[in-house]
């Protein structure tokens, strides 16, 4: 008789594709997107072309370029009824379930005969690059009482979000480390939010489902969530003070609480995107003048490696975007979505390569209830 599957919590180390869009080397702290360096990445390229390469397999060349960024920025505006949509929902609900809600409707504003078909795919997966940055600014501006501002097609990607949420040009700097922190949240393997996406389209849904379910599974704080909480958990460090971090480290560890920002199921090394990330929040204290918050995460850092560090614990991206986010002007509340608006590239590469290939996911179980029981 063959030996009983083992039960592995998680699935922690089990392949669940064969997959050629992003290699992570965890104890190195290498992070490549189909075999390009992410450093390489976020110092040469623009967010669209980064998406392009991961959709599609390579870099686009120039006239390609041309037209898929002038296709982005043609779809980057909202029907008035998804704009409707989110007008109905209740102000004070987190943005990430109103993002969930206005990509599950576009399933019905924008329904294909069926997935098979390419171009229904290769549309629908345009049209989620395009518009999640517009819901997401729409919603922002609609909670609070105003109206979305439309899109503008003369800006790129990441500056046009900026300019839809704040009403007004960002300069060139902040769209800059806009785009550079979108590129480096595009893509990270078989994480829980891009295994849900797989999952979601093995059953052959459409892609706005395996895009709308794949933002719930972000959504939780030991996923994306997690980047909304470095920022509050660091405010609770006694006057944003330096000197008070080593204490206030060695109490939550004693008290075996995870402090967010820290830690990552495949690197075991600093998470390589934190290192380009802490390099933006310097360039743009540079520009517009510190804070206490960029002392305390330093100096957290530091004493987390000597706590810690023996096992493997080092700061993940979301560690320093918070401190990125908030210096732009983000609401707290809406840096899970900006990791959404950057991942729903990863999150389409993945769902296209699923299915190139597809076996619907139907794992097993171990049983350990009662059998064969009567009804009372
Ligand atoms: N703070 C303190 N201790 C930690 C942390 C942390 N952030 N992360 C892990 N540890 C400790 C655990 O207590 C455990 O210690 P023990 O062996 O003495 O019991 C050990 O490290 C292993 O921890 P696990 O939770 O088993 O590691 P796992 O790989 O399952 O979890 C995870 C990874 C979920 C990311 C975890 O590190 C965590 O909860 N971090 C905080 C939340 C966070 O920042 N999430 C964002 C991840 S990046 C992303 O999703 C984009």
């Amino acid at each position: 008789m063959a030996d009983k599957p083992e039960y592995v919590p998680g699935l922690a180390g089990v392949p669940a594709a064969r997959s050629s869009v992003c290699l992570i080397n965890g104890a190195e702290g290498k992070l490549q997107y189909r075999g390009y360096p992410i450093e390489q990445l976020a110092e040469k390229c623009t967010y669209e072309q980064v998406a392009y390469m991961l959709l599609f397999g390579e870099f686009a060349t120039d006239d390609e370029l041309k037209a898929f960024e002038a296709e982005l920025a043609r779809e980057r505006s909202l029907k008035f009824r998804i704009i409707d949509v989110l007008k109905n929902l209740p102000e004070r609900g987190h943005p990430m379930d109103a993002l969930t809600a206005a990509v599950a409707s576009m399933g019905m504003f924008y329904p294909g005969d069926h997935v098979e078909d390419l171009e229904f795919r290769r549309l629908s997966a345009v049209r989620l690059v395009a518009k999640l940055p517009t819901v997401v600014a729409a919603w922002h501006r609609i909670r609070q009482g105003d109206n979305p501002i439309e899109p503008r097609a003369d800006l790129g990607h990441a500056a046009n979000f900026l300019y839809m949420l704040h009403g007004e040009e960002p300069d060139e700097l902040t769209a800059k480390i806009m785009d550079v922190a979108l590129i480096l949240h595009a893509e990270h393997s078989m994480n829980a939010s891009t295994f849900t996406a797989r999952v979601t389209g093995s059953t052959l849904a459409d892609p706005y489902a395996a895009v709308a379910s794949a933002i719930g599974s972000l959504a939780g704080p030991l996923h994306g969530g997690a980047n909304e909480r470095v920022l509050s958990l660091l405010e609770t460090i006694p006057d944003s003070k330096p000197e008070n971090v080593r204490r206030w480290a060695e109490d939550k560890l004693a008290r075996k609480e995870k402090i967010m920002g820290f830690g990552h199921r495949v690197y075991k090394a600093k998470d390589p995107r934190a290192t380009v990330l802490q390099g933006l929040v310097g360039q743009l204290f540079e520009k517009f003048g510190s804070s206490p918050i960029y002392g305390v995460a330093t100096e957290l850092e530091k004493q987390m490696e000597q706590l810690v560090g023996h096992k493997g614990i080092y700061p993940n991206v979301d560690f320093y975007s918070g401190i990125v986010y908030e210096k732009m002007g983000i609401p707290i509340d809406l840096f899970t979505p900006v990791f959404a608006i950057a991942r729903v590239a990863g999150w389409l590469a993945h769902l296209l390569e699923q299915l190139q290939d597809n076996r619907i996911f139907r794992p097993s179980q171990i049983w350990v209830g009662e059998a064969d029981r009567t009804v009372p």
